[in-house]
């Protein structure tokens, strides 16, 4: 048999899969090719106040959503102690647009704690702020004070799960994934290692169509050998989002809309809003969604909007009338509202 006919493959070295090896790669990979973002400095530890901030609001959030809030908070509270002075409605307001709003209420709770005690320097004093769990304590303390902390979120759970080829689905595999991570963390450039991992998943390694051929780790990669890396992590199958029905009342007078505030417990708490019906599985009659108006009016039905939450989508139908309503609330325009209302405040005006 010709000796060239059964070469096997060229082997992927062993030695490229050790720790040393990957992380060389993948840190001289985030020097030439790493992000340049806002909140970002290279080569020693970033300030605290910028760290917490940014990655409060890159939690579920992406980089490019982010940049324009940073940078308007920071003009705006350019401290914490300025942060923790501010009303909180104003912060509220400000963050508007962001979404998931609990983390604007922690954070102004959490400016409280560190304008009073100055900012914890590890983890685990971190950890005990509103609005910081492990991941987000974890980021500061290794971007902030260059500690090997071991930061795991979903970008990283997915470049993991894909180097290591990680056969049980998420979220079960968490741990193991975790513990996968940990074993690539070491001492050394800890803040720019962890962001490292972010920027190679959320640029290289991403969810779908994954960019392999740019990838440092292409030869080192389980899933990538496989033929498959766009297989992980393995999933369970997704059951679908429930739908939600509800009604908002619009309200207008000399072009301000009259709003309310809602409830500091739940889904979008203490945010500015339209008044509105309770959100639930059944569609609403207009004589159910009306006896729920915040005043007697010639209701007309204006349009219906669609919003996506976490956990479940939500159709608001609409309704404006002239009228003069009661209860707590005020004028104002709808630069503060959260997204859905700035839907529903320009619903049937298109
Ligand atoms: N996502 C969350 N934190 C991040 C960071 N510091 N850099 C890039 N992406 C991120």
């Amino acid at each position: 048999m010709p000796a060239l006919a059964r070469r096997p493959p060229t082997p992927v070295g062993k030695l490229s899969t050790t720790r040393d090896n990957l992380r060389k790669s993948l840190l001289s990979w985030y020097d030439q090719n790493g992000r340049t973002l806002p909140w970002r400095v290279r080569g020693r530890a970033a300030d605290p106040y910028r760290v917490w901030l940014s990655e409060i609001m890159l939690q579920q959030t992406t980089v490019a959503a982010v940049g324009p809030y940073f940078e308007r908070f920071l003009a705006r509270w350019p401290t914490v102690a300025a942060l923790a002075a501010a009303p909180r409605d104003e912060l509220l307001g400000a963050w508007a647009g962001l979404g998931y709003y609990s983390r604007a209420r922690n954070l102004h709770a959490a400016a409280q704690v560190l304008a009073e005690q100055g900012f914890p320097a590890d983890e685990a004093g971190w950890r005990t702020l509103p609005g910081v769990g492990p991941y987000t304590a974890a980021a500061i303390a290794a971007i902030a004070f260059d500690q090997p902390a071991n930061v795991v979120d979903g970008n990283v759970e997915r470049v993991i799960s894909r180097l290591r080829a990680v056969a049980a689905p998420l979220p079960g595999a968490k741990a193991e994934l975790r513990a996968l991570a940990g074993e690539l963390v070491t001492a050394e450039r800890p803040g720019d290692w962890a962001q490292a991992l972010m920027d190679l998943g959320a640029t290289v390694c991403t969810p779908k169509a994954p960019k392999c051929g740019g990838c440092p780790w292409m030869n080192a990669c389980a899933a990538f050998a496989a033929g498959a890396p766009e297989t992980f992590p393995r999933r369970p199958t997704k059951a679908e989002r429930p739908r939600r029905y509800g009604a908002a009342f619009r309200i207008e007078r000399n072009g301000a809309l009259w709003l309310v505030r809602r409830p500091d417990k739940g889904l979008l708490g203490g945010m500015a809003a339209l008044p509105t019906t309770a959100w639930r599985a059944t569609k609403w009659t207009r004589a159910e969604a009306l006896a729920h108006a915040p005043a007697e009016g010639r209701w007309k039905k204006v349009g219906a909007v669609e919003h996506v939450f976490t956990h479940f989508a939500l159709t608001l139908d609409v309704y404006a009338a002239d009228a003069a309503p009661g209860g707590n609330g005020w004028w104002d325009d709808a630069s503060a509202l959260p997204t859905v209302f700035k839907k529903a405040a320009m619903a049937g005006r298109e």
